[in-house]
């Protein structure tokens, strides 16, 4: 026992990270896959979204050294990168693709980032200007550099991601594929985990591919309702991503996420149900380091405040009234997820203005624009962002949704005759896919 530990004292780097089947370790803190096929940016980006990753957001300059290396070793001239810009010469609009907000780190060349040749960001790999970033048309197509969460080495575990172990229904012995939510969850703890929580939309991706090829179209997610309109995570994790489906329509009080083999771009969707009936489901189990190694660095505990947030609904809009304005009327950059309104909503009588938005998301996804309730005098129009109509709705309409081609949409509202003609306005929900 003693000599054991003492080996692991020896080499405390000997475990060191672990990564996904296609992913080499960096640095021993980063897993990342260098790809040679030259793909279109989003293209790129549905690639990496396979591993549960998107393209590299560099942070630092030791990293931006290795993807160069990477890249160069590769014989790439340039690269995308997971960096994604909204406006020229400002590095404060630039987000890293993994969600962990605008960058700090920045190795642009001079007079970039410009946003008129796009707001993809690739990096140059060769000669003087080797490791320096430079804005691109996103529609280019190059080689690419993915990144996915280190994760813990379990030799136990064939689906591992990001310290967790992933295991479908079919794939546990001697349980039936589908089943109730109660039942899905006792075997979950009888296999040392529980029902799937989702906590971030490269999760949802992972998940979402696990199941690619598979005939299944909805899995049990292990959240319940606690009370009207709010769920919780059976294991209870924060509910710190919700991707609830803005139109559903369904009741009950447990959750579905929808599957790709729906043949529906914005498969992953998550929607009520009753949690009787029977459906496949995913147990997810946290992987533990080995004990000697954690001894050697001890595991910092976090304080968990089970936040529980409100579960979106389109009948129920919880605190709209004592606010005076929620619309985001005239915002030249609002980041999805999220919620925009007309102006004054939901006031019956409509103030009189003329607004305009650009909505947006992450550099990896399509922004989806999901009308919760929808009732106008004059079209609301919305446009890609270089301008093309996307559609032009008016009058009042059933929830709807308008899905972006690209991570901006542009939306313009003038409500100069809603109030006159009964019109209240509308609501909207923005959503990644
Ligand atoms: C960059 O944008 C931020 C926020 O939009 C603004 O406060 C800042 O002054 C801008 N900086 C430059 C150099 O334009
Ligand atoms: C569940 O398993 C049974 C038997 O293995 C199979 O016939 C059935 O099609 C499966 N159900 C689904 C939804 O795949
Ligand atoms: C769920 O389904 C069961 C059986 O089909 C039914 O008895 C029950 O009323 C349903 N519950 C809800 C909340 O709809
Ligand atoms: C939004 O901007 C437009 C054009 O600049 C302006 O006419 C309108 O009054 C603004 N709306 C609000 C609610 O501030």
């Amino acid at each position: 026992m003693i000599l054991v530990f003492l080996l692991f004292a020896l080499f405390p780097h000997a475990t060191g990270i672990a990564c996904q089947r296609g992913l080499t370790a960096v640095n021993d803190q980063k897993c990342l896959m260098m790809n040679k096929m030259e793909l279109k940016h989003l293209w790129a980006e549905n690639s990496c979204a396979q591993y549960g990753g998107t393209l590299v957001p560099i942070k630092n300059a030791v990293d931006n050294r290795a993807v160069a290396n990477m890249a160069a070793s590769a014989g790439a001239t340039n690269i995308w990168i997971g960096i994604f810009c909204f406006a020229t010469g400002n590095t404060t609009t630039c987000y890293h693709d993994d969600g962990s907000g605008t960058i700090s780190y920045n190795n642009f060349a001079s007079g970039n980032p410009a946003v008129q040749n796009g707001g993809c960001v690739y990096m140059s790999v060769t000669g003087q200007s080797a490791g320096q970033w430079v804005s691109g048309n996103c529609e280019v197509s190059l080689p690419f550099v993915c990144e996915s969460p280190t994760t813990v080495a379990d030799p136990s575990c064939k689906l591992n991601y990001n310290g967790y172990c992933y295991l479908r229904s079919h794939e546990i012995p001697s349980t039936s594929n589908i089943t109730t939510f109660t039942k899905a969850q006792a075997i979950c703890q009888a296999n040392g985990g529980f029902l799937l929580s989702l906590h971030s939309k490269p999760e949802i991706d992972y998940v979402r591919n696990i199941y690619k090829n598979t005939r299944y179209s909805s899995i049990f997610l292990g959240a319940q309702k606690f009370l009207p309109n709010t769920f919780d995570w059976d294991d209870e994790s924060n509910w710190d991503y919700d991707y609830t489906d803005p139109l559903s329509k369904t009741k009950g009080d447990c959750l579905l996420m929808t599957l790709p083999s729906f043949k529906d771009q914005t498969a992953g969707l998550w929607s009520r149900t009753n949690c009787s009936f029977k459906y496949p489901f995913m147990c997810k189990r946290k992987i533990l380091e080995p004990t000697a190694v954690r001894s050697l660095k001890p595991v910092q505990l976090k304080e968990t405040s089970i936040e529980k947030t409100v579960y979106h609904s389109q009948k129920n809009l919880p605190h709209r009234q004592e606010l005076v304005d929620f619309s985001n009327c005239n915002t030249t950059l609002y980041m999805a997820p999220g919620t925009i309104t007309s102006y004054g909503y939901p006031n019956i009588k409509p103030p009189v203005t003329y607004c305009t938005w650009t909505v947006a998301t992450l550099g990896p996804y399509q922004l989806g624009v999901y009308f919760t309730d929808f009732s106008v005098s004059k079209s609301v129009y919305l446009y890609d962002e270089h301008g093309n109509q996307l559609g032009n709705p008016s009058g009042n309409q059933s929830p709807f949704r308008v899905l972006g081609p690209s991570n901006i949409v542009k939306i313009t509202h003038d409500s100069s005759y809603d109030a006159v003609y009964g019109y209240h306005g509308f609501s909207a929900t923005l959503l990644p896919f």
